[in-house]
């Protein structure tokens, strides 16, 4: 699968000297635009970047706001997205958003069920 294949790639370019695990994404946009991102850390740790945030920000900085799914590659079989890189998600996916991690997918309302919502 060509995101997976892209998430994996990315993963080489993670900057991870404290936890050595690298993670890879790959975030694929509805008007069919692949955008990768890995995982940066920081001395501090707090300022730390996940691999999924910065493939979103990436996109989204470049006027990209729509997207289909995520494919998501860390050093173990199934890498979860944290609960911060999912609220992020739910910022900017429907519910119906696909999330690949090794030979599984979900959709996003699985991942992060009864999410938050100014209008519910
Ligand atoms: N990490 C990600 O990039 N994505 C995930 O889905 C889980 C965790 C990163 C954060 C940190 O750099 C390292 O993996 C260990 O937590």
């Amino acid at each position: 699968m060509e995101l997976m294949e892209k998430a994996i790639e990315a993963k080489k370019n993670s900057y991870s000297p404290y936890s050595h695990f690298k993670v890879g994404a790959a975030l694929l946009t509805k008007d069919d635009k692949i955008y990768t991102g890995c995982n940066i850390e920081s001395v501090s740790y707090t300022p730390s970047c996940c691999a999924e945030r910065t493939a979103f920000f990436k996109a989204v900085s470049e006027g990209h706001k729509e997207f289909k799914a995520i494919a998501i590659s860390g050093d173990t079989e199934y890498c979860y997205p944290c609960g911060v890189c999912r609220q992020v998600m739910s910022e900017f996916c429907d519910k119906d958003f696909k999330i690949y991690i090794g030979d599984k997918v979900y959709t996003l309302d699985e991942l992060l069920p009864y999410s938050f919502d100014m209008e519910k």
